[in-house]
């Protein structure tokens, strides 16, 4: 028999809000909790075993924003963009929710409100999917941890080895600024321990359990230091690079952000640096979303700013907010006396990081090694360990073992003079201009200007006479000091 023969045609209208109520009473029956919300956000109705799961009261729920009750909601979204979001999970109250929401719109289609379903994780049917979002839960929290350890400093107060006045002096002024918020620019030749100390100084403060990043201006092009700096907006850029990154300084957020070889910042980005400096907050290239930063400022570098600032080369403004507080740190000829223990430590770390057997230092090989230079400093004094450790098995090491491991000056004869016997002329004058120069600087504890004072020449004359000793040195630019032994005054 055709059922259309017999039955009329029903009411479509009639037929479509029966279904709709159906539906929503089948879903209300299904789910274990079901909210509506108006079109400014704000709950009209919410079921009571969802305000039981909540532990709300569902009168005093009605009127309030979904954000006062469910803090993470997304109503407010479906309500203004009138789309739905069919299929989510929420964490709220301590539970997983999955949580379907759809606008509620009037007969011209005006959004008018917004309607969500609530299905807890019990729910049998949902089990694969909460396993599988747990799991994924889980990955996500152990790599976030692993990222933050890895921003964990690795150094602290007690990593700084050396007890002369000079050592203690820079532990007391570090250990203040530590608690401090205002930038500190460390200045040093290379190899002093700048980014030890930039790790202690955070480590010792309040930042310590946040994150430490370091941008170092030397190692990244200048073409990339923006996004470096400020991150990328996704889609920012076409081609490969197509997702979103984020900058150091947004990674820095709540902790500490070290500027390492600060003097090597181009002009154009010195410029950029300051604004965020001085206004908290950075835009990611690609996009006007702008980020509040808030970050401790520690910066470093082995060239005298002062000078550049003088010569043009850096901002002054950059400069004085940078500069607040200043630690120099001493070369190691300035501070001879801190040879033993750091030699003790650095052998004791090879033993621990690289497994090699316990070595200790004979007098005479302690002497030799108190009458180099050390321009490469602490990283030398290391470098140099390693190879003697290399080159014998002995547990103790001989002046012998260092012999053509550091500079030729302790190797060559000297004269009567203290110059080198097997020189020409060329050679041996620039020997004693050079010899000249350091005694100044050591004798002005690395000050440019003092050094260039006592022996009544000019700072740029002393810079040039440097730089032209320096291109005549066999070593040339690949000797361990990259930039003048010196300090701003
Ligand atoms: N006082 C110190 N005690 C122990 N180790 C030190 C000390 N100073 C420096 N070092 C070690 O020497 C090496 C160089 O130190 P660091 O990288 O901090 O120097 P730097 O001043 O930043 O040099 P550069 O200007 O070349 O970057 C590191 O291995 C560091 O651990
Ligand atoms: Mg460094």
């Amino acid at each position: 028999m055709d059922t259309n023969l017999v039955l009329p045609l029903q009411d479509p209208i009639l037929l479509q809000h029966k279904a709709m109520q159906s539906m929503f009473d089948c879903f209300d029956g299904l789910c274990e909790g079901s909210l509506i919300v108006d079109r400014a956000a704000r709950v009209v109705w919410i079921n009571d075993r969802y305000a039981a799961r909540l532990d709300i009261d569902p009168v005093k729920a009605i009127g309030q924003e979904v954000e006062a009750i469910i803090p993470n909601s997304l109503m407010r979204q479906v309500v203004v963009t009138g789309k739905p979001i069919l299929l989510d999970i929420i964490e709220a109250a301590n539970q997983t929710f999955v949580v379907i929401r759809m606008p509620v719109k009037d007969e011209a289609g005006e959004v008018i409100g917004a309607v969500g379903f609530v299905l807890f994780s019990h729910y049998e049917a949902l089990k694969p999917l909460f396993e599988r979002f747990s799991k994924l839960q889980a990955e996500l929290d152990k790599a976030h941890k692993k990222l933050a350890e890895a921003r964990r400093t690795k150094y602290t107060f007690s990593s700084f080895i050396g007890d002369s006045p000079a050592t203690m002096e820079v532990k007391r002024l570090a250990r203040r600024a530590a608690l401090l918020h205002a930038p500190v620019l460390l200045h040093g030749e290379t190899g002093t321990g700048k980014e030890l100390l930039a790790h202690a100084i955070h480590a010792g403060g309040p930042r310590a359990h946040k994150p430490f990043v370091t941008v170092n201006m030397a190692a990244i092009p200048e073409n990339l230091m923006e996004a470096e700096f400020f991150g990328v907006a996704p889609g920012a850029y076409t081609g490969a690079d197509r997702k979103p990154r984020p900058g150091k300084f947004e990674l820095a957020h709540g902790g500490t952000l070290f500027l390492d070889e600060i003097g090597d910042l181009s002009l154009p980005l010195q410029a950029k640096l300051l604004r965020v400096l001085q206004e908290h907050e950075c835009e990611p290239l690609g996009s006007n979303r702008v980020i509040r930063v808030d970050v401790r400022i520690l910066a470093a570098t082995s060239r005298d700013l002062e000078a550049m600032v003088e010569a043009g080369l850096f901002r002054m403004d950059l400069f004085y907010r940078l500069n607040v507080l200043n630690i120099s740190l001493p070369a190691l000829r300035e501070r001879l006396c801190d040879l033993e223990l750091l030699c003790e430590h650095l052998l004791e770390k090879m033993v621990l990081e690289d497994g090699t057997s316990a070595r200790e230092l004979s007098p005479e090989a302690m002497d030799f090694l108190r009458r180099h230079t050390w321009p490469g400093n602490v990283r030398e004094l290391r470098n140099v360990l390693e190879r003697a450790v290399m080159t014998t098995d002995e547990a103790r090491l001989e002046a012998a073992d260092f012999q053509g491991l550091v500079k030729a000056s302790l190797e060559q004869p000297m004269d009567s003079g203290g110059l080198s016997s097997n020189l020409n002329y060329v050679q041996a004058m620039a020997e004693a201009e050079q010899r000249i120069l350091d005694t100044a600087l050591s004798g002005a504890s690395g000050k440019v200007v003092e050094a260039a004072r006592r022996l009544g020449i000019g700072r740029a004359t002393f810079y040039k006479r440097m730089s032209a000793l320096r291109q005549l040195s066999p070593n040339g630019d690949s000797s361990p000091n990259r930039d003048l032994p010196i300090k701003s005054s």
